[in-house]
């Protein structure tokens, strides 16, 4: 599953990279049941993001909301300045989350197999959990920005920070923004923690330390079927999508059934997706 190398590091350096973890046929079923569920997916029944009076609540609720459930997210550019759809709808959808591994058959079979179990115990997850899932399309052209963060901010647990998954499913190049991380910067702290308040979730600052500059960081250029595992406190980025392609990837967070989770975390549902189980 992992190589020693491989296990030394990720410790060493907060992430690994596995080449050909997941086969073609699996990630080609993935993509394809995405598509299908952003077919089906009615703007008009939900979003809220076509109101002008209440953008931000709405949109807060409509995140908030879907922990468990499955529900699409539209990129910030996808809209003209009238709030219409400016690109077709398979091409304007930012995200896919955050229940796909507890609710769809198609990717909780990709997410809940014994390969996944495999790895994350080997990465030290005692009882590895499936959290929460992401399909990720980083449209081409309007491909949103990921600023530097640590998925700790998000998901946070302890004692053992959760585990990042980020599986390729198309060839991930610098042109349609690969990530970006700062090698053996899991070593940082932890510089900011998205809490939730009831129906509000705000981002506090905890820890002055800087986001890495462009000098520390490396780029991941990876094709298709590859893993990128990294840990909850690895910063990390992706730059925007201005290519003509698009840059599929879908991610998993897993945590440790030994861990607490943070009364605080938005994702108030555990929806404990046992891989392996
Ligand atoms: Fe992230």
């Amino acid at each position: 599953m992992l190589t020693e190398t491989q296990r030394v590091e990720f410790e060493t350096r907060g992430y690994a990279v596995l080449p050909g973890f997941k086969p073609a046929a699996e990630i080609a079923a993935l993509r394809e049941r995405a598509l299908a569920l952003v077919d089906d997916f009615d703007p008009a029944k939900g979003a809220g993001i076509f109101s002008t009076t209440d953008l931000a609540p709405s949109a807060e609720r409509w995140f908030l909301e879907s922990g468990d459930k499955v529900r699409c997210f539209f990129e910030e550019e996808a809209f003209d300045a009238e709030g219409a759809l400016a690109v077709p709808k398979r091409l304007a959808i930012n995200k896919i989350g955050h229940a796909l591994h507890a609710l769809d058959p198609v990717f909780a079979r990709f997410s809940l197999g014994a390969d996944i179990a495999a790895l994350a115990q080997a990465l030290g997850l005692e009882r590895p959990r499936v959290r929460q899932s992401m399909f990720i399309f980083k449209q081409p052209a309007i491909g949103g920005e990921v600023r530097w963060h640590q998925d700790a901010t998000y998901l946070m647990a302890e004692p053992h920070p959760v585990l990042g998954l980020w599986f390729a499913l198309e060839d991930a190049r610098i042109d349609n923004g690969c990530l970006w991380v700062q090698p053996g910067g899991h070593r940082g702290p932890l510089r900011e923690r998205f809490v939730r308040e009831g129906d509000r979730v705000r981002l506090e600052r905890l820890d002055d330390t800087p986001w890495p500059g462009p000098g520390d960081a490396v780029s991941l250029e990876v094709d298709a079927g590859t893993v990128v595992a990294f840990h909850g406190l690895l910063p990390h980025y992706s730059a925007p999508n201005r290519s003509a392609v698009s840059r599929h990837a879908y991610t998993l967070h897993l945590a440790d059934g030994r861990s607490v989770w943070s009364p605080l975390n938005w994702l108030r549902r555990p929806h404990d997706g046992v891989p392996g189980g």
